[in-house]
């Protein structure tokens, strides 16, 4: 009887985690009897035959790295018929029986339009967006909240020591869960989300008030999502007068050694992708909810806008005084 392959692809924009659900997938892929292929450079593996055998062996040492091993990119060719076309050809010549995608929302519309065409697929989420319906939390979330507080956290004696507004810029792309989080673990002042527009004019005269209460410096925390961090801060500036500075922590919130939790997470999202698609439950995304490991299926999870936590900005505005 012949050996049952399946692919693993990370793909979209690294999160770290990624090499630790990797690892997962392949030793229990391979615990259950699977012969384990891993597509490089996301996508882009299916459509120019870059593929690598992974063994027990390929995968050690991996759990504490960043990045993806794989490497990863976006692959535009997966929106269309043709590219789509191309990778279930190659996935049938290489007589792959399914695929484990990890990656974020881009993976997980690629893996339904695949699904589509006969793929099996089971999604493993990854990003640091932390913007997937159907789990509370991503691989690389909460490595990427840390990171972004540490820089805060430094932000902070620069803006201390000058008396200074800062302006951070924090990514998430349309979305501000990650600036939310950071927000209220470094202590910051505000946080201007797309979900709930701003009252740049209310911000502006509570700045002023409370230099007048004695404040002397103040952080706020700006998602990528609502547009340009430099204009925002040029029009605080506008209003009050002050002296106000903008940070973009940019990609090194993207990188770096994977805090614990989020390795166990990612771990476990392996683990049960591979159990799940050997059981034949398939086309489906996996994730954490309420503590319980879960799955949703795919084209629910895509369909479906993870709800912002408002009652986090309450805490945050409530505690920033
Ligand atoms: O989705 C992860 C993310 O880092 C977003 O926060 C950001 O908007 C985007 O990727 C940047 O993408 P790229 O790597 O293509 O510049």
């Amino acid at each position: 009887m012949s050996v049952k392959k399946i692919g693993v692809i990370t793909s979209g924009g690294d999160a770290p985690g990624m090499n630790a659900a990797v690892r997962a997938v392949v030793r229990q892929g391979i615990c259950l009897g699977y012969e384990m292929i891993g597509v490089r450079r996301g996508f882009k593996g299916l459509l120019d035959d870059d593929f690598i055998t992974l063994t027990h062996r390929s995968v050690s040492g991996i759990i504490n790295i960043g990045g993806t091993i794989l490497h990863t990119g976006r692959c535009p060719e997966t929106k269309t018929a043709a590219g789509l076309n191309r990778a279930v050809k190659t996935i049938k010549e290489l007589c792959i029986s399914g695929l484990i995608i990890i990656g974020g929302d881009g993976s997980l519309a690629a893996g339904n339009a695949l699904s589509k065409h006969g793929v099996k697929v089971v999604n493993i989420p990854a990003s640091i967006d932390n913007d997937i319906f159907g789990t509370d939390e991503t691989i690389g979330y909460d490595t990427a909240l840390n990171t972004a507080v540490k820089a805060i956290d430094n932000i902070r004696d620069t803006a201390a020591s000058h008396d200074r507004i800062f302006v951070v810029e924090i990514m998430g792309r349309e979305h501000g869960f990650l600036t939310v989080d950071v927000g209220l673990a470094a202590g910051c002042e505000y946080i201007i989300v797309p979900e709930m527009k701003p009252n740049i004019k209310k911000i502006a005269e509570e700045l002023k008030e409370g230099k007048s209460r004695g404040k002397t410096s103040e952080i706020i925390a700006f998602a990528e999502g609502c547009g340009s961090s430099a204009e925002f801060a040029k029009d605080i500036t506008k209003l009050t007068g002050f002296d106000v500075r903008v940070s973009n922590l940019g990609y090194i919130q993207r990188g770096g050694t994977p805090t614990a939790r989020t390795r166990i997470l990612a771990s476990k999202f392996g683990h049960i992708a591979m159990d799940c698609f050997n059981k034949g439950k398939v086309n489906i995304l996996v994730g954490i909810k309420d503590g319980q490991l879960s799955t949703t299926p795919i084209d629910v999870a895509l369909k479906q806008t993870k709800k912002f936590d408002t009652q986090t900005v309450k805490v945050l505005t409530n505690l920033s005084v």
